[in-house]
């Protein structure tokens, strides 16, 4: 049975013809509610196809932006404005221009989780879950600057050997994660398949077993033999894991402390109240100037067509 506030947002979707859409990271409450749960990359292109008027994202602010630059038509709403990610806040538009300009002969690959600004003037954008396929699709003799997720950069360098310059940005949550601590627990677990988000440090990244997206994550334990997960990630995707695999034993990562370090404050602002709210209201709603959309939809589109397999023109 719905709950009050379950069925106001119900009526509210029905009465803006909206799509809500929810990242894995939400609490449970939200991805209940949500039309789609899903990574950054299966978001944007479920909030790009639908033909809702009204797209509601339940995630973090660059979610909300991709939905917009992808489709302006439509309204793009999510609960709470301040939502935002600490890679966004540390690649400042001025300063990430200027370290373009000190490289001109080179491809600029921007992680999704970036400021519209900062995206207009990039060459591509790419998620953590097409990153491989992107950086693949470069012509061979560029040199690449990947920013603003060191952390990504270097284990796509890894995999693909390619000429990478980096920006010095993290994600405040991966990074937490202890390389120390997760040796002694896997002494404790030998059995456990280990398994991270490529935002985490190399020290972590180098004792797992997979690494991808949220969605490969999940995949893993949803089609996985083992029966014991560490998983290197913010805990709200156990929450999918455990409703699709009530049988496996899912281990949370250690963090450097006894901190809630791996729950990413961002996304936690958002509540049920608050997306009701914005559904009454139309409001917080993005807005973003029509020139920055216009250049940022290049780099966006070029993704896309990457991860569907279509040829792109690099110019
Ligand atoms: P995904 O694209 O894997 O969902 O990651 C988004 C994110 O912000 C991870 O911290
Ligand atoms: Fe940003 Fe990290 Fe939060 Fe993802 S988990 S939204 S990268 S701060």
């Amino acid at each position: 049975m719905l709950t009050l506030i379950e069925k106001e947002i119900l009526d509210l979707k029905q009465k803006h013809n909206a799509l809500i859409l929810a990242h894995y990271y939400e609490d449970s409450a939200i991805q209940n509610i949500a039309d789609f749960v899903g990574d950054s990359l299966f978001l944007a292109q479920k909030g790009s196809e639908s033909n809702c008027d009204v797209v509601l994202l339940a995630g973090v602010l660059f979610m909300a932006e991709s939905v917009k630059i992808l489709s302006p038509k439509k309204t793009v709403l999510i609960p709470d404005m301040n939502a935002g990610c600490s890679l966004v806040n540390e690649s400042p538009f001025s300063e990430y221009k200027k370290w373009k300009n000190s490289f001109p002969n080179s491809v600029m690959v921007t992680y999704v989780n970036s400021s519209a600004e900062v995206k207009s003037i990039s060459d591509v954008v790419c998620t953590s879950s097409n990153v491989e396929k992107i950086i693949q699709s470069i012509p061979k003799d560029k040199k690449i600057l990947f920013g603003p997720d060191k952390h990504l950069g270097r284990w796509v360098k890894k995999i693909t050997g390619r000429d990478m310059e980096f920006w010095n940005g993290s994600c405040q949550v991966h990074i937490l994660f202890s390389a120390q601590r997760l040796f002694e627990m896997k002494q404790e677990h030998p059995d456990a398949l280990v398994i991270a988000h490529p935002e985490c440090d190399d020290g972590v990244l180098s004792q797992s077993d997979i690494i991808g997206s949220t969605s490969k994550l999940l995949e893993t334990v949803q089609k996985g033999k083992h029966k014991k997960y560490i998983v290197a990630t913010e805990d709200g995707i156990l929450y999918q894991m455990k409703k699709s695999r009530p049988d496996v034993e899912l281990i949370q990562a250690p963090s450097n402390s006894s901190c809630a370090c791996n729950q990413c404050p961002f996304m936690k602002m958002n509540t049920l109240e608050k997306i009701r709210d914005a559904l009454k209201r139309l409001n917080p709603c993005i807005e973003i100037s029509p020139d920055v959309l216009q250049k940022a939809q290049i780099p966006l589109q070029r993704m896309m067509k990457i991860s569907r397999n279509e040829t792109v023109v690099w110019n």
